[in-house]
């Protein structure tokens, strides 16, 4: 999705923004560009459709001044990635530029007003109708702040806003509604983007600009305020990230690394917030809701993409460890439904980037029917993560890759963990939750043993890519998982495939089913394993060759099938979590050996802040 990234100070303007958006990268866009005012007092924009490296090669040494300048990362939404849709927009004066994330929803209306006025526009897109706009309130003797001021106010639907003005070289103006603004304040500069990840190198401090406010920027220092000029004092908050994060030390790719991080993740994850002893759990947001928790009577997933798939496990899990009804639903389909929503409702909301547009409005829509919602969140001070009543951080550190991995297993262990001190407010023993527990509690080492199987992995998929029909089975718990192993193909490596129920496949998809087609089985020992070889031989007798993720030893599937991954023995409803990390394997390489840039999949946006 788009980013934005604005400097102020001393330092060397257009290093700083490059190397900004160059940490946004992994957001996913199309083009980029910047603006700035040069010493000669001229608003220079630059553009480049593709990689930030082809905007940074547009760009000449000569061209590093201090001050004020704007940069941005474009997915297109209105209008194609071109050129002159490309950010920074400006007025036809050409003395305003603008960057902008989100969507002007009244732009249609807007640009037919300016268009009566005379206002020639030069690009497809929603974001110019903001320019313009701006232009035409400074042209009409309103002040530059004045002119921003105005234009907020005239918009309708999300926006993140980083403004300039030629007139006003040393000035930087910043607005927001409903699309992230973070200020990284430094000494005597101030470096603003709507990712921590393009300031975590310059600062730890930030400010989090709220809904409907604006920051002025301008002699060292910067004041905020509402859209209707009422002054906001702004905590400052001291963020706990660190640069290597965002490096990918020796890895060649952030979704491998991000994989390898998964044990050291799941430490991080579960680091305090298990009671061995006492077969408890400690989440300091579910003390926050002692009260509402003890009335709960119904529970509903929020998520989306594989949020989705592991809250449809922590649905399996809550209803057998704390037999509260609970039902999963899409986002995007929850927001838009009228959806019954019983006095006791708990909303569990997933989300990695903690900005997914579609979850955060479906999160408005449960709470506006009196739910109490929790989030299951990654991302520290992220939108979703500041408006729910409550929740938990995953502590899986920042995920660049596009493909979600760690993020996935760190949601799974802490919906594993929720699931259990909710049995034990209710019916679940003690002993039941501590072995649980203590189970889930040496997962991280057995993951360890099935990244040992790498090379394995990637043998075993070298002898299947060429296949473009996969499909991915499981039953119970196991059946999310083989949605969330067709979801990291399809993503990466562009090959069709399908996860599902492997009872459902008798009832049409076995039509598919010919000799040589892949087919995933997702088949650790569980209650269901007899019922799952049964389905196998539904595969292997219409010549499908079966690839199966099971559990060590198990005899009967090496009889039916050489081609197999095993994982270690676990309690059943966790194995999601080692069973998962094969299946990202898989994914990973099918998509290295078909030649794809696996950190930046075509169309793909890491968080998808639009609808
Ligand atoms: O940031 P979120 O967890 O809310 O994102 C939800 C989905 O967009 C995300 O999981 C997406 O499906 C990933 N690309 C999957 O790998």
């Amino acid at each position: 999705m788009c980013g934005i990234v604005g400097y102020i100070g001393q330092q060397s303007l257009l290093d700083i923004l490059l190397q900004g958006l160059k940490r946004l990268e992994y957001r996913g866009y199309d083009s980029s560009g910047a603006a700035w005012i040069e010493p000669g007092e001229a608003l220079r924009v630059v553009r480049a459709v593709g990689e930030v490296r082809h905007l940074e090669s547009k760009v000449s040494e000569t061209d590093c001044y201090a001050g004020a300048g704007i940069a941005h990362t474009r997915w297109a939404t209105h209008g194609s990635p071109t050129e002159e849709n490309a950010h920074p927009h400006t007025d036809q004066s050409g003395k305003i530029a603008i960057v902008h994330n989100g969507i002007v929803e009244n732009h249609d209306a807007l640009r037919e007003t300016m268009l009566s006025h005379g206002v020639r526009f030069t690009s497809e897109t929603d974001s110019e109708v903001v320019a313009q706009l701006i232009g035409y309130y400074y042209s009409h003797n309103h002040g530059f702040e004045e002119s921003v001021r105005k234009t907020v106010q005239k918009i309708e639907g999300a926006f993140g806003l980083a403004v300039l003005c030629l007139d006003e070289p040393d000035k930087l103006i910043a607005a927001r509604r409903g699309s992230s603004m973070i200020i990284g304040i430094g000494a005597a500069e101030h470096i603003i983007a709507s990712d921590m990840a393009a300031i975590v190198q310059h600062t730890s401090r930030v400010v989090h600009l709220d809904d409907n406010e604006i920051a002025v920027f301008a002699d060292g220092g910067f004041h905020t305020s509402t859209f209707d000029r009422q002054h906001v004092d702004k905590e400052i908050e001291v963020v706990d990230m660190e640069v290597q994060e965002m490096e990918l030390g020796h890895f060649e790719h952030y979704m491998l690394k991000e994989i390898h991080e998964q044990p050291r993740c799941l430490h991080d994850t579960l680091s305090g917030r298990i009671d061995l002893r006492n077969g408890r759990a400690r989440i300091a947001g579910l003390e926050e809701l002692h009260r509402e928790i003890a009335k709960v009577r119904q529970i509903v997933m929020l998520g989306c993409g594989t949020a989705w798939h592991a809250g449809m496990i922590g649905q399996y899990l809550i209803e057998e460890l704390a037999r509260i009804p609970c039902d999963i639903q899409y986002s995007s389909e929850f927001r838009y439904r009228n959806p019954l929503v019983r006095e006791g409702t708990l909303a569990i909301v997933v989300s990695q980037s903690g900005e997914t547009a579609d979850t955060l409005a479906a999160m408005e829509e449960v709470r506006l029917r009196g739910a109490t919602c929790f989030g299951i969140i990654n991302t520290v001070g992220s939108r979703i993560s500041r408006e729910t009543d409550a929740g938990v951080y995953l502590r899986a550190g920042q995920e660049v890759g596009v493909a979600s991995t760690k993020a996935f297993t760190a949601q799974v262990a802490l919906l594993a963990v929720l699931a259990a001190e909710l049995g034990r407010r209710r019916h679940l023993s003690m002993d039941r939750c501590a072995s649980f527990l203590e189970e889930l509690h040496v997962i991280p080492e057995k993951l360890e043993r099935i990244l040992g199987k790498a090379s394995a992995i990637r043998e075993l998929t070298s002898r299947f890519v060429d296949h473009d029909h996969w499909l991915y089975l499981g039953r119970g718990v196991n059946f999310p998982v083989a949605l969330e192993g067709a979801l990291k193909l399809k993503e990466i490596s562009y090959i069709h495939a399908e996860g599902m129920p492997a009872a459902e496949m008798k009832h049409g998809p076995i039509a598919l089913i010919e000799p040589g087609m892949p087919v995933v089985f997702v088949a650790p020992r569980d209650h269901l394993h007899q019922k799952v070889l049964a389905n196998i031989q539904e595969v292997t007798g219409r010549g499908g060759e079966v690839i199966a993720i099971c559990t060590e030893g198990d005899r009967r599937m090496r009889e039916l099938t050489d081609h197999i991954i095993e994982i270690p023995e676990t309690e059943p409803m966790l194995s999601p979590i080692l069973s998962v990390v094969p299946l990202q394997l898989m994914a990973y390489e099918a998509a290295l050996l078909r030649g794809h840039n696996v950190d930046k999949p075509r169309n793909l946006a890491k968080s998808v802040t639009v609808e």
